[in-house]
């Protein structure tokens, strides 16, 4: 009985959602174990096409237990309106969802503290995507977070919400917001918020834990990837959480001599959005036409993605943090019609060719990829193709290509949006685990 992780091995959107939704199937349990309602994970199923922000990508599948780790922070309104969204498109979820009784919950004052320092003009700014995620995970590393436990007991939560809200007062003076917070309102609307969330708050770890007992399998859904990590990723240009494999222990509760195998997911080229260096980028007409042929626009501000190669020595990078087990290599489709394809195979730094990721931030700026150019396919569409031995030999050798370098094997293919255009390969790692 193998328990998964599934976590992005770039930049975030590399397809998370799609994966994780197909191979639910195979498990009892989907658990997410950080991030928020910074994610955006789409899962296309026929013509329908949702968009999940902090509900596991299993719960589309009937019936199948989702949990929100302890190390997610939840907004209640985003959960609600998420919840509603699902159940308008006819899915009864509340059953499936248990959430966190030590997850830490978003209150509006952490997006007013998230605005106020991006909109220093002394400061660069990281392009978050405005949920107040930072925020509160500041809180709860400072020790004065309010957790889903805390909110559910109204006179622990009355007291904790009147030292938190009265920091927050005084760093909207400090920055010259003269605006009503609110906090009265915001009081009475969580503990409103509070009841229509208890049935659903529990404590998770145990839950997991007694599932694993039972023999149930557990699949367990990163946000984000791991260039993001707050650790592991292109600091200070990264999200607050733990999107690393290692995230999904302490994020769940969950013992890491539980976990089996883990897979990273890879689009077939690179895309990131918000700031932050990006060696491969490609600015020009090719970065445009894959952001074309790709949808590449946030799903959840809808900002442009930035376009670039595979990026080698960042791949390298991801797989040793993480032990990847296996990859699954998303959108290959997009790289129909191109000619040639670049991949970037090393890194050249301050005159020196390496392969290794630096920490400095200057230095990543700094970066000249090398390239290696491959044939591309471009008579011969892999739109769709479910059988390895069907895709054209040039995708074939480019998938090989890929595996030899980043020392990974590819177990997995996605040839499009939909849940059927994906292959698993006959023979692969990946396919033992899935078993
Ligand atoms: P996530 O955050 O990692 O779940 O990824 P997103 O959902 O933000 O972005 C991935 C986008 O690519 C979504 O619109 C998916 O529907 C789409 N997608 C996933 N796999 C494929 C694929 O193999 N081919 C194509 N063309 N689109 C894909
Ligand atoms: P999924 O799960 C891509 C990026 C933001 C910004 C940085 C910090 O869909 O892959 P935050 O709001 O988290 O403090 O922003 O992280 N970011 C993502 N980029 N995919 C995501 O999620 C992301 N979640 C956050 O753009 O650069
Ligand atoms: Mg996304």
């Amino acid at each position: 009985m193998s328990n998964l992780i599934v976590l992005g091995a770039q930049w975030g959107d590399e397809g998370k959602g799609k994966i994780v939704d197909l191979f639910s199937e195979k498990f009892d349990v989907v658990a997410r174990y950080q991030g928020g309602h910074n994610a955006g994970h789409t899962v296309q199923v026929d013509d329908k096409k949702f968009v999940l922000k902090l509900i596991p990508s299993g719960v589309l599948h009937p019936g199948k237990q989702v949990v929100i780790g302890n190390g997610v922070v939840v907004d209640p309104q985003a959960l609600l309106d998420e919840i509603d969204m699902l159940e308008r498109a006819g899915l009864e979820v509340r059953g499936q969802i248990a959430v966190s009784n030590r997850a830490h919950v978003i209150f509006p004052f952490h997006r007013m503290v998230e605005k106020v320092s991006e909109g220093r003009t002394d400061r660069t700014a990281i392009g978050t995507t405005s949920r107040g995620i930072g925020p509160c995970y500041e809180d709860k590393i400072g020790r004065r977070g309010i957790r889903m436990a805390d909110l559910l007991n109204p006179e622990v939560f009355d007291t904790l919400y009147n030292y938190l809200s009265e920091d927050k007062e005084i760093t909207a003076r400090a920055f010259g917001i003269e605006n009503d917070l609110r906090v009265e309102e915001i009081r009475q609307h969580y503990r409103q918020m509070a009841e229509r969330i208890r049935p659903l708050v529990c404590d998770t770890a145990y839950l997991l834990n007694q599932a694993m007992r039972d023999g149930k399998r557990v699949l367990f859904e990163g946000a984000q990837g791991t260039m993001l990590d707050i650790d592991h990723g292109t600091y200070p240009f990264v999200t607050s959480s733990s999107a690393a494999a290692g995230g999904a222990c302490t994020g769940t509760g969950v013992a890491p001599t539980r976990i089996d195998g883990i897979l990273g997911v890879s689009k077939a080229y690179i895309t990131r959005v918000g700031a932050g260096p990006f060696p491969s980028e490609d600015p020009g007409e090719d970065g445009d036409r894959i952001r074309k042929a790709g949808n590449e626009f946030g799903s959840v501000t809808g900002r442009p993605r930035r376009c670039g190669w595979f990026d080698v020595p960042l791949l390298r990078y991801t797989a040793m943090v993480n032990g990847f087990d296996s990859l699954i290599v998303t959108k290959l489709d997009v790289l129909d019609g191109l000619k040639e394809i670049k991949v970037c195979t090393a890194y050249r730094v301050s005159g020196k060719q390496t392969m290794d990721m630096p920490a400095e931030n200057g230095l990543m700026e700094e970066i000249e990829p090398v390239y290696e150019v491959l044939p591309g396919w471009p008579k011969a569409p892999t739109t769709g193709i479910t059988r390895y031995d069907a895709l054209p030999k040039e995708a074939r050798d480019y998938v090989t290509f890929l595996e030899e370098r980043t020392g990974v094997e590819v177990g997995c293919v996605s040839t499009g949006p939909e849940r059927m255009q994906t292959m698993v390969r006959a023979g692969s790692k990946m396919e033992k685990l899935l078993k």
